[in-house]
C-alpha cells in the first residue's frame, strides 16, 4: 500500500551501510522517498545517484539540512561521528534516524538526549533488530503475556565464514579514497570497534526483551583472534541474565535468546541479517499450553525501520524502534562491560562515564 504522504528523507553517507540497506530501505518503504544522497566523496555520490535516482544530490552536509525540502536525516557515517551529524541535523530542524551505536561516549550522548528534548523532534538509534517481526512478537508475547521475567540469555556470534555469506547477498559495495573516516581507524581496536559494532545490537536486544539492565559482571577470553564477553546481567526488574558476544565462532551465525517467565518462556534464533530473514521465535504460554509463532514474511528489518520512522513523524505514532534513551542505554552497557572486563568487579550502569577504551 502506497501513503498518501511520503516522508522526504536525505541520508549523509554513502559508504558500505547506505549501499546494502538505506538507499533501498527508503525506496522500497511504502512512506518515504529518497529525496536526497550526501557524501564528501564525490564519486560515490555520482555512481550511487546512477543506481538510486534520488532527487536531489550533496556533497556538503550543510548544504544538505539546508534545504528546506529534506524532512529527515539518515545518519550514515563511521560511529565517531553521529553525535556531531545528528546535533546538527536537529538544529537545522530535521528529524534524525542516527545509525548504532548512538555515540561512543555517554557524554557525547548525554548532550545529544539534551539536544533531542529541545528540538522537540524524532530521533531514533538503528538499532533494526527491533523491526525483525519475530524479535517483535517475542517482545509483545514478553510484555502483553509471560508475565514477570525470571531470566533473559543472549548471544550474537558473528561467524568467521560471514563474508563468504555476506558478499553473495549484498549488492558490491563500491568504495572510495575520498571517503572521510575517523582518525587513526577506530576499527584497529577490536575490542573497541566488536563492542560498539556488534556488542550495541546485544545489548540493545537484551534491553527490548528484558528491560533496563542496572548492573553487569564480564569478562572476556581472548585467544586464536576471537573474542568472547561472557556477560552476568541484573536487570531492574530482578531478573538475572547472560550476555555472549563471541566474534567469531567457527561455525555458521549464531545469534538468539531464551526467556523464562512466569506463565511462558520464548525460544529466538535469529539469522544473519543480510539474509532478511525473521527470527525463528516460539513462545510457549500456559494459557493454552501451546507454542505460538510468527512468519514475518516481510523482513526487510531496514525498510521496516524507515516506515516506522516515517509513521511516528508523519503521525505520531509510537516510536517502535530504539530513542535516545535507548541508545545512550546501550552505551552505558558497552562502557561498563568494557570496565568490568578491566577490573574484574561487578558495575552499575548509573556509575559509569567516559568511552570504553
Ligand atoms: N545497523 C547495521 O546493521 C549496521 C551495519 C553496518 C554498519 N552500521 C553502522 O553504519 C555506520 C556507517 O558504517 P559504514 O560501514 O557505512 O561506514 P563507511 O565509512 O563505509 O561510510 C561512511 C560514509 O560517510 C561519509 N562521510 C563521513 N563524514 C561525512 C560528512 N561529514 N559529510 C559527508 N559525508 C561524510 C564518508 O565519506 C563515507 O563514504 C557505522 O556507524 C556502523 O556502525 C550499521
Amino acid at each position: 500500500m502506497v501513503a498518501e504522504r511520503k516522508l522526504r528523507i536525505g541520508v549523509l553517507g554513502c559508504g558500505q551501510i547506505s549501499q546494502a540497506a538505506h538507499f533501498e530501505a527508503c525506496r522500497k518503504a511504502t512512506n518515504a522517498e529518497l529525496y536526497a544522497i550526501c557524501d564528501l566523496a564525490e564519486d560515490l555520490v555520482v555512481k550511487m545517484a546512477a543506481i538510486h535516482e534520488p532527487s536531489l544530490t550533496y556533497t556538503n552536509f550543510d548544504a544538505m539540512v539546508a534545504d528546506p525540502n529534506v524532512e529527515a536525516v539518515i545518519v550514515g557515517v563511521a560511529d565517531q561521528f553521529h553525535v556531531a551529524m545528528a546535533q546538527q541535523a536537529l538544529a537545522a530542524g530535521k528529524h534524525v534516524l542516527v545509525e548504532k551505536p548512538l555515540g561512543v561516549s555517554i557524554e557525547e550522548c548525554a548532550s545529544l538526549q539534551s539536544a533531542v528534548a529541545d528540538s522537540g523532534l524524532v530521533l531514533q538509534v538503528g538499532t533494526m533488530k527491533r523491526f525483525d517481526p519475530g524479535i517483535a512478537f517475542a517482545r509483545k508475547f514478553i510484555a502483553e503475556e509471560m508475565g514477570e521475567m525470571l531470566a533473559l540469555k543472549a548471544w550474537y556470534c558473528d561467524s568467521t565464514y560471514r563474508y563468504a555469506m555476506t558478499d553473495n547477498l549484498q549488492p558490491v559495495v563500491v568504495s572510495s579514497s575520498a571517503a572521510r573516516r575517523p582518525a587513526g581507524n577506530p576499527k584497529a581496536d577490536r575490542e573497541l570497534y566488536y563492542l560498539l559494532g556488534h556488542g550495541s545490537h546485544l545489548v540493545d536486544t537484551a534491553r527490548f526483551l528484558g528491560g533496563e539492565i542496572a548492573a553487569l559482571r564480564a569478562r572476556l577470553v581472548q585467544k586464536f583472534d576471537a573474542y568472547c564477553w561472557f556477560v552476568e546481567v541484573a536487570f531492574a526488574s530482578g531478573a538475572v541474565g547472560h550476555l555472549d558476544l563471541t566474534i567469531a565462532v567457527r561455525m555458521d551465525w549464531h545469534e538468539g535468546f531464551q526467556v523464562y517467565g512466569e506463565h511462558g518462556s520464548v525460544i529466538g534464533k535469529t539469522y544473519n541479517p543480510w539474509y532478511f530473514k525473521s527470527s525463528d521465535v516460539e513462545c510457549f504460554s500456559t494459557r493454552d499450553d501451546q507454542y505460538h509463532r510468527v512468519l514475518g514474511a516481510d523482513a526487510h528489518f531496514y525498510k521496516l525501520q524507515v516506515e516506522g520512522f516515517a509513521d511516528t513523524i508523519l503521525n505520531g505514532a509510537p516510536m517502535r524502534g530504539a530513542n535516545i534513551n535507548d541508545g545512550t542505554a546501550a552505551i552505558r552497557a558497552l562502557v561498563a562491560i568494557a570496565r568490568s572486563t578491566d577490573s574484574g568487579d561487578w558495575v552499575r550502569l548509573d556509575q559509569v562515564e567516559g568511552t570504553i577504551s
